[in-house]
């Protein structure tokens, strides 16, 4: 598996790293324990060394499973966590300050087990702006210094919140959506974290499945899905629309006998800039079948031609 250096960290990352969010179990139709362990293993056994997970998937769950699976190999990992959505009774709120990280931070660290988290990131910015980016970013510098984190990673930061961040202490990488349907960090993101050399780790890369070819008209997602409660691509008019896309990437995957989610995989991996995609997964046939998304390459004419419908 080929790895890539995350920004301006020691961390060489496998190309194809694994996402925990459905690990979590909460929101994902609560997927058996025991495949997410065989998924995990899947992952490892073939070369993937990076694991992301939150706290806020399913409230303490996804790093308490990874934590476990992932504790006889921990030396031989890169454990990706993040902070800042806090929970009760009344729902998920973000809090980025500095007296809330040092309180985070340490139930991460028992859920995981583990003694330091190799990338700590902001997992939202503030969306109102009550704590300056300084004090997040000179909380987490404060952890380096205690050992606690090795590195610090953003995500979901635009370019100017970024720069921000960059200007307290080194941040080594940002993850944000990116996958052929959902393009936006193109304009900016992408190209500046590229020119400045910080990791870009683009999360939903298979559109939470949508890519995969697996849904149709028909498909009857449940109310509860997260896909349903919080992912714009599922509302009808965009899932309509996305669905007739996926046509045109099935044409070219059939094309080199790939998959639609491997193809996906394999445009996204092309992109220059990007470090390690955290391919969601619940099952060991998700996957197997994802890891085989590189190793191969598109040609730049369907490289071309995706850019086109997707566009
Ligand atoms: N920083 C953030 O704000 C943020 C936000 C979202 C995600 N993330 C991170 O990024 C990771 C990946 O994103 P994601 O989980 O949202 O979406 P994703 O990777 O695009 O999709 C993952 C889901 O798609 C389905 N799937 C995956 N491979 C498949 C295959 N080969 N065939 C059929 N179905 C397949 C599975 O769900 P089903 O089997 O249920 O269809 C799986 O849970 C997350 O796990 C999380 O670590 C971060």
């Amino acid at each position: 598996m080929e790895t890539r250096k995350l920004g301006g960290s020691q961390l060489h990352a496998s190309v194809i790293g694994f996402g925990a969010w459905a690990a979590g179990k909460a929101g994902w139709g609560d997927p058996d324990e025991r495949e997410l362990e065989r998924a995990i293993w899947e992952a490892y056994d073939n070369g993937v060394n990076f694991f992301d997970t939150a706290p806020v998937y399913g409230f303490g769950e996804s790093e308490r499973v990874l934590g476990r699976v992932l504790k006889p190999v921990r030396d031989q990992v890169f454990l990706a966590t993040k902070f800042g959505l806090v929970w009760d009774e009344t729902g998920i709120r973000n809090n980025v300050a500095r007296a809330n990280i040092f309180r985070e931070i340490e139930e991460s660290l028992r859920r995981l087990d583990t003694e330091y988290i190799d990338l700590y990131q902001v997992h939202w910015p503030d969306p109102e702006d009550r704590t300056p980016i300084a004090e997040t970013i000179g909380a987490l510098n404060d952890l380096v210094k205690a050992g606690k984190i090795r590195y610090i990673g953003v995500s979901n930061f635009s370019v100017s919140q970024l720069a921000q961040a960059q200007a307290t202490a080194p941040v080594v990488s940002l993850q944000s959506p990116y996958n052929l349907l959902q393009r936006k960090v193109e304009d900016a993101e992408l190209p500046y974290t590229h020119a400045n050399g910080i990791g870009f780790i683009p999360y939903s890369p298979l559109a939470q499945g949508l890519l995969t070819g697996k849904f149709t008209r028909d498909s009857a997602i449940p109310a509860d899905d997260v896909r349903k409660q919080l992912n714009p691509l599922f509302a009808p008019d965009s899932y309509a629309q996305a669905l007739l896309k996926v046509e045109k990437l099935k044409e070219v995957a059939n094309k080199y006998g790939k998959t639609p989610a491997q193809t996906a995989l394999n445009w996204l991996a092309a992109k220059p800039g990007i470090t390690t995609i955290i391919a969601g997964a619940k099952t060991s046939a998700q996957v197997r079948e994802n890891l085989g998304g590189v190793g191969w390459r598109l040609d730049d004419e369907d490289v071309n031609l995706l850019n086109t419908w997707f566009g």
